[in-house]
């Protein structure tokens, strides 16, 4: 089992990277493989909404994407964070979660009927940090709401939303004790269901791989 964490800072050694770590580190502790992509050292183009993807569930912009559609396709859980942007996701977030887009499924002639890839073949799980300076919760705005919403839409069971609030400097989060016990517990939930869900499987149809 693998869980890749996906960052949407454009500060590599920031707080959301820090602590969507801390979330994989918890994850390891089950013997779970971890990964983390930082999308600042990807070059990812805006979807453009040609429509390119529509009956092969493929986007056709051949850039970074074309290695991280993979990677996510064979990861059992992702967890993507994202610093607040004026009470949103960062621009390179938003570039990120429009360009699954593809993943998504219409009916030709009603597109009030569809269903995303993942939902179809079952299973993904997802966990959602955001991380903002102020110290209101308020603050924070939209950021995990339009993750969470977004990787809802796209099949993915969200089992934890950690909104992180207080953290401004780049490295501050190292010594937010708070702040990083956000980080392990929603870590260690995700793990948690990983290994409920392959007990259920296992229960229903053999151990799995
Ligand atoms: C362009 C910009 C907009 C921001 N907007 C908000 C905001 O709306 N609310 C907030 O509390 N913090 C806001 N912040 C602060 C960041 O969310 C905060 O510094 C965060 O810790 C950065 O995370 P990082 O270290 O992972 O990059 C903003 C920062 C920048 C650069």
């Amino acid at each position: 089992m693998n869980v890749v964490g996906i960052s949407g800072s454009p500060r590599i050694n920031g707080n959301t990277s820090y602590l969507i770590d801390q979330a994989l580190e918890e994850i390891k502790t089950f013997g779970i493989d971890t990964e983390l992509v930082h999308l600042s050292r990807c070059k990812i183009s805006d979807c453009i909404g040609c429509e390119g993807c529509r009956h092969t569930y493929a986007c056709v912009i051949q850039d970074d994407m074309q290695k991280l559609y993979p990677l996510l396709e064979k990861a059992d859980a992702i967890i993507v964070g994202s610093p607040t942007y004026f009470y949103d996701v960062t621009a390179l977030m938003k570039a990120f979660l429009d360009r699954l887009y593809c993943w998504e499924a219409f009916d030709d002639d009603d597109r009030s009927v569809w269903m995303s890839v993942n939902e179809a073949l079952g299973g993904k799980l997802a966990a959602v940090i955001s991380v903002c300076e102020q110290t209101r919760a308020e603050d924070t705005g939209h950021a995990a709401m339009t993750m969470q919403l977004t990787l809802q839409s796209l099949g993915y069971r969200v089992t934890d939303c950690a909104e992180v609030i207080n953290l401004f400097a780049k490295n501050e989060a190292g010594d937010n004790v708070a702040a990083i016990q956000q980080a392990r517990s929603l870590g260690q939930k995700l793990a948690k269901t990983m290994l409920l869900k392959n007990t259920i499987r296992s229960k229903y149809t053999g151990p799995a791989e």
